[in-house]
């Protein structure tokens, strides 16, 4: 790999807080190592307080490392001039709510300083590829939760970034409104944008990431490729059954190690992948009824439950 296909590099990162005067230092990141390449959707995934925002901040500048190094386009993350190639939506970001979608976006590209040639051309191109066209002219207390994520996203690419930061841009937002924004980053992708994203929605991390680490209480438990955690053939499937018959149900344990939920008259069936036609074959011979058949998507799930609860506790353990 050439070096400069690395966008992001960050070296035993460690942040340590001091939450108030005489009071003893924290440390939230206990030396964070990773590396994004260039073209990638890179998803940093990990719990409620685990240190993502903060190694975030860092990035963009916010905030100083206690040690270790942080640099973005091989420029040290202390530095400013390369901030323009840079694009950032903060966790739960805040604009004023009287100004419009098209005023924001004017504000904010001003404050890049791009586009100075064309900037209403640009940001009508650009309100349009949020879908929000319709609304540029309304006011932003007036947008729901899923159109003020999209204008935010809007919001960082004003200035045609290279890399884009994420900071939980499907929180709080329900099943459509995450696939509009899924559907954005996969559109940024395409157009060769690197994208560095913090989530704990993980099935939003399976559709869309090329790689993740996962990290637990300030440390990386685990860096790879977001497919190795998809194994098709180890995927389960769900089987939801009516009417099954109870000596199938009881052979189907036993013989293909399924694992059933539910009781009475509906019942899931879970299964693995390779089983899945044999299943549904036997329960329609035995004159049961398919309700419906779904990925469970828990590969993802079981690796960051183990990596989060064994990951950062292994040297105790051993
Ligand atoms: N300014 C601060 N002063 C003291 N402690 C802080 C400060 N900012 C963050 N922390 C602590 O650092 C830890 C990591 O917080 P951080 O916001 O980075 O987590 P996160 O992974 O982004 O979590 P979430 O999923 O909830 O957004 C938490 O324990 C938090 O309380
Ligand atoms: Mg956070």
């Amino acid at each position: 790999m050439n070096g400069s296909d690395v966008i992001v590099k960050v070296s035993g990162l460690v942040k340590d807080f001091r939450p108030g005067f005489g009071l003893r230092r924290k440390r939230v990141l206990h030396g964070i190592d990773l590396q994004v390449r260039r073209g990638e959707v890179f998803g940093f995934i990990g719990p409620n307080g685990a240190g993502k925002t903060t190694t975030l901040k860092i990035l963009m500048g916010l905030i100083r490392a206690t040690e270790g190094s942080a640099e973005i386009l091989g420029h040290d993350v202390r530095e400013t001039a390369f901030r323009r190639h840079v694009g950032f939506l903060p966790e739960g970001p805040y604009f004023y709510d009287f100004l419009t979608g098209r005023e924001i976006l004017r504000f904010y590209g001003k404050l890049a300083g791009g586009h100075a040639a064309s900037p209403e051309s640009h940001i009508d191109e650009l309100l349009e590829w949020v879908g929000l066209s319709q609304a540029a002219d309304l006011r932003l207390r007036a947008y729901s939760k899923g159109m003020l994520q999209r204008i935010g996203i809007a919001q960082a690419l004003v200035h045609d970034p290279e890399v884009v930061f994420l900071d939980e841009p499907m929180s709080g937002l329900d099943p459509i409104g995450r696939k509009e924004i899924r559907d954005l980053i996969l559109r940024l992708h395409g157009e060769g944008k690197t994208i560095f994203m913090n989530t704990h929605i993980l099935s939003d991390v399976e559709v869309i990431c090329d790689r993740v680490a996962i990290i637990a209480e300030g440390r990386v438990v685990h860096e790879g490729g977001a497919h190795v955690l998809l194994e098709r053939e180890r995927q389960p499937f769900d089987i939801a059954v009516s009417g099954l018959d109870p000596e199938l149900a009881e052979s189907l344990v036993t013989e293909l190690d399924a694992e059933l939920r539910g009781r009475g008259e509906r019942v899931e069936v879970r299964v693995r992948e390779k089983d899945v036609d044999l299943t549904l074959e036997r329960i329609l011979a035995r004159g049961g009824r398919v309700r419906g058949v779904a990925p469970v998507n828990a590969a993802l799930e079981e690796l960051f439950l183990k990596a989060v609860e064994g990951g950062p506790h292994e040297e105790e353990g051993a």
